[in-house]
């Protein structure tokens, strides 16, 4: 059986201020799309054989997770409930020790709720290419093909080829390394070996658990302590969040893949797909000028903006008549309390001025 976990516990900071600490981004409508980018996720599985899909997130979400569910008709999906925010090493593994004590192992497609997939036929047909490798018990990722060294993905160097005989291509995995600095992404490029990490994966319940217990045991026994003490309260399933605060606060990147990739002794452990489906996240704000439609000048404009001489910019209005005279590659974002004025190069450094906003408070 097939069991999607779709991830939407992150805060989306550098997506302020829209994206709020109280509204986060994978909750947002960001796109052209009516759908916010976690009902896109959701909608993304329409048309795949799976049991109904497992949303993990913080507590303080939940009425706006379930509203969205329930906007999609999802009442049967499962809502899990992290007492505070850990990362993706713990929200995987309590999905995958919760299944695995379902009883069915099932095969796990984990996604996060804030990626943009243009060609969903293309992102099925890599699903389909990634089934028997799982099913072999890999841990499969599914790689893109990088356009340029973004600091903000993981890596995954190309190891040799699995699929010999078959009709899609998968590798193993020679290395991952997760968030490499400029200069090793410049390296990863130049050497035409390596795919950006999309941050999806599939795998076997039980063989997350088993590796990730040998990686980190300390994950593995806190989660498990905190499923003892599951509860159920209307659709919400919440567990002990005395157990599940003494995880560390750590990404699956750096708690499974990259320490996996570096021993020998595991060479065979991961596999990786390829995917070429438009896919891009959604982290900050030029990501989403690259994945949005463009006006002849290169400006994405949402609401009500007036754009003058202005090239290659991301222009939002929420509540006010927005006008620009002769700027360009700026972000402005206006909304009712807040507005936002920044280089589109430095729009990685939003996390900052939050960081900054919240010492301030
Ligand atoms: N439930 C839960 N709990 N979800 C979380 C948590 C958490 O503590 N932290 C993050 N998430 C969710 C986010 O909402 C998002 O959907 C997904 O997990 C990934 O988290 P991000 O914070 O967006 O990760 P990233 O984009 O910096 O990096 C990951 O994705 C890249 C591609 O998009 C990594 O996997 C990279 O290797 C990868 O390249
Ligand atoms: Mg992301």
């Amino acid at each position: 059986m097939l069991l999607p976990v779709i991830l939407a516990g992150g805060s989306g900071t550098r997506l302020w201020p829209l994206s709020r600490q109280a509204y986060p981004k994978q909750f947002l409508a960001l796109t052209d799309s009516s759908l916010s980018l976690l009902q896109a996720t959701l909608e993304r599985l329409k048309g795949i054989d799976s049991a109904p899909p497992w949303l993990i997130c913080q507590e303080e979400h939940r009425f706006l997770a379930a509203e969205q569910l329930r906007q999609l008709s999802l009442q049967n999906a499962s809502l899990l409930l992290e007492p505070e925010a850990r990362g993706t090493a713990p929200a995987i593994a309590l999905t995958a020790l919760r299944a695995c004590a379902c009883g069915d192992d099932p095969l796990l497609l984990v996604l996060p709720a804030d990626h943009l997939i243009k060609d969903e036929t293309a992102f099925h047909s890599s699903l389909v290419a990634a089934l028997p490798l799982a099913e072999a018990g890999k841990l499969v990722t599914f790689g893109i093909i990088p356009t340029e060294p973004h600091t903000g993905y993981g890596y995954i160097e190309c190891g040799a080829p699995l699929s010999e005989g078959l009709e899609s291509e998968s590798f193993e995995v020679a290395c991952f390394r997760e968030k490499p600095d400029r200069a090793l992404a410049e390296r990863f490029i130049c050497s035409g070996k390596h795919f950006w990490n999309s941050g999806m994966f599939l795998f076997r319940a039980s063989r997350l658990v088993e590796e990730l217990s040998h990686y980190h045991p300390e994950i593995v026994k806190h989660c498990r302590e905190a499923l003892a003490g599951e509860s159920r309260d209307l659709d919400f399933i919440r567990v002990s969040q005395e157990a599940f605060s003494h995880c560390p606060d750590l990404s699956i990147d750096h708690a499974l893949m990259e320490p996996l990739s570096q021993d020998t002794n595991k060479k065979a452990a991961a596999a990786v797909v390829p995917l070429d489906a438009g896919w891009s996240d959604i982290g900050a704000w030029s990501s989403l000028w690259d994945a949005s439609e463009k006006d002849e000048a290169g400006n994405v404009t949402q609401g009500d903006v007036i754009a003058l001489d202005s090239r290659n910019s991301y222009f939002y209005a929420q509540s006010r008549l927005l006008t620009t005279l002769g700027v360009e590659d700026l972000i402005v974002v206006e909304t009712a309390d807040a507005v936002l004025v920044a280089p589109k190069e430095r729009v990685q450094d939003i996390r900052l001025l939050v960081s900054r906003m919240e010492a301030d408070a």
